[in-house]
């Protein structure tokens, strides 16, 4: 299939059913996205979410014209907004108020969506959406019609309790993890249990969602390998080309298998991801073909499904913290955007603090952090957790904002100790991929520096599955003993 230099023109596969025109996003999705606005997050400049190109088709925008990336602000609309008449639509801005009262009306729609059965969808209808957990939360993600969606379903990943008083009476393995962060009340919430393995399911639905109603027939992405088995998997569901970018050697080989069977078109590049990244979004600029990097501000709102699931799994009471690995920094502005967005609608009663945790050789914005922020930085990025392998993150203002507003940290940790934290989980029975580990390590560390006290509830994410890197930070000893299936020889392996 050769991809044409309208990669966004006649819509495909999903959503044709709508009698759209062909190419221009239809009306009704037009209508519900009009109170859905892009704020630069630089010079804090507004656009619509769909803006009209030449001709009829709409024109995708990813930055200001300042050069500035993207925030969604929308519009969030209660659905029984009329029937209850209270005060539950407004425009998110910088101010924090938090309503207690909407609060709860908003508490109880989300947790009917969750305890009404069936759970298992028959059809692309309501049920499909409330079984995700990006779309169970939608009003506040994107007020796009149903019928839009491209949903797995995404989500519902489990939240481990793992602390040494919350581990729970005989579980020894997880506790082991307590006890090596330091913490009584700690939990895993576990985003490698997605569909494609990785916390970039929530992003992707919302994304590919978003190329939906745009009428994309292609869309691209850079990646370090889990963006792209991602936008392979909903690309493919959708019907429209996958096209990924991939720094050359420097993809572990699950990701990659992962990607060219979903059937994207799979270019690796003699570079980096920093040079990935700078490279597709010239080309989808150039081609007309729909970018699905962080640096799209829907992928971002997707994310904040993550920060909502967990503030529902723990019955709306927040951590004081919150962990996660930190590379391009997509997932700490999606988390912190989430909390704040969940302390003004008065969903909780406050926000958790975010400690964001970088490999020591891809740190630019634990650099950052420490001089204030006064200066950004860029650096040659060298780690074997390659998924964080990235030297000038795409969100840093973004993410900025995040640790600024809820007094949050930046951490930065070496590789062996992202190994040895990998060992810890991964022989928990637990499991996570190398950069995940970030997030264990990172809650020691903060632990023995006295930041993060002992009996605080504290929530790390670990972002992806241990099944797609099955190298880096194994078990020495490859596959196991080869024996001769006796008992005899069964005795002498287990007395080694
Ligand atoms: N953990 C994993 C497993 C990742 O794949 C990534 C990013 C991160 C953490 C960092 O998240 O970028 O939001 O700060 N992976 C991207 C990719 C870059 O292409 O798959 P971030």
């Amino acid at each position: 299939m050769a991809i044409n230099s309208t990669g966004l023109q006649p819509s495909q596969g999903a959503g044709e059913e709508n009698n759209r025109v062909q190419g221009a996003p239809a009306l009704d999705a037009m209508q519900a996205l009009a109170s859905t606005m892009l704020r630069c997050v630089e010079c804090l400049a507004l656009y619509p979410a769909i803006e009209a190109g030449q001709s009829a088709f709409p024109m995708p925008r990813y930055r200001c014209d300042c050069g500035g990336v993207l925030d969604v602000e929308i519009l969030f609309k209660h659905p029984d907004a009329q029937k209850r008449q209270t005060q539950d639509a407004f425009f998110f801005d910088a101010d924090i108020n938090a309503l207690p009262e909407s609060g709860a009306v908003w508490r109880q729609l989300f947790d009917e969506r969750i305890s009404s059965p069936p759970i298992w969808a028959t059809s692309t209808d309501k049920h499909l959406l409330d079984a995700s957990g990006v779309w169970r939360y939608r009003e506040l993600v994107l007020p796009v019609p149903n019928h839009y969606v491209i949903s797995r379903p995404e989500g519902n990943t489990a939240l481990y309790p793992v602390g040494m008083e919350n581990c729970g009476i005989g579980r020894i393995g997880h506790r082991q993890i307590g006890v090596y962060a330091g913490l009584d009340r700690f939990f895993l919430k576990h985003e490698g249990e997605n569909p494609t393995g990785s916390f970039k399911d929530r992003g992707m639905t919302v994304g590919v969602t978003m190329a939906n109603v745009m009428g994309a027939k292609a869309v691209a992405c850079a990646s370090t390998g889990n963006t792209s088995a991602s936008l392979a998997s909903y690309a493919a569901q959708a019907g429209m080309r996958g096209i990924v970018f991939l720094p050359v050697g420097n993809v572990a080989a699950g990701k990659l298998a992962q990607t060219l069977a979903y059937g994207a078109t799979t270019v690796q590049i003699e570079g980096d991801f920093d040079d990935a990244m700078h490279l597709v979004e010239n080309v989808c600029n150039e081609l007309g073909i729909y970018l699905l990097n962080s640096l799209n501000p829907f992928r971002i709102e997707g994310q904040k499904g993550i920060g909502f699931e967990i503030l529902q799994q723990l019955d709306w009471q927040a951590p004081d913290w919150l962990i996660l690995p930190a590379g391009n920094l997509g997932n700490t502005s999606a988390i912190g955007k989430a909390f704040r967005q969940a302390y003004q609608l008065g969903l909780i009663s406050h926000i958790p603090r975010i400690a964001s945790i970088q490999a020591e050789g891809a740190n630019p914005f634990y650099r950052s952090f420490n001089g204030k922020f006064t200066e950004r930085f860029l650096v040659q990025a060298e780690t074997v957790a390659t998924a964080i392998k990235i030297g000038n993150p795409v969100s840093y203002t973004r993410a900025r904002r995040v640790i600024e507003e809820s007094d949050g940290i930046v951490e930065s940790v070496s590789d062996t100790e992202i190994l040895a934290a990998k060992a810890v989980i991964d022989r928990s029975g637990i499991g996570c991929e190398p950069a995940s580990a970030a997030s264990l390590a990172g809650a020691r560390k903060l632990v023995e520096r006295g930041i993060i006290r002992h009996d605080d509830r504290v929530v790390g994410v670990l972002t992806g599955t241990l099944l797609k890197d099955s190298k880096t930070g194994m078990p020495q000893g490859g596959s196991g003993s080869v024996i001769k299936p006796t008992i005899e020889a069964v005795r002498s392996v287990l007395a080694q």
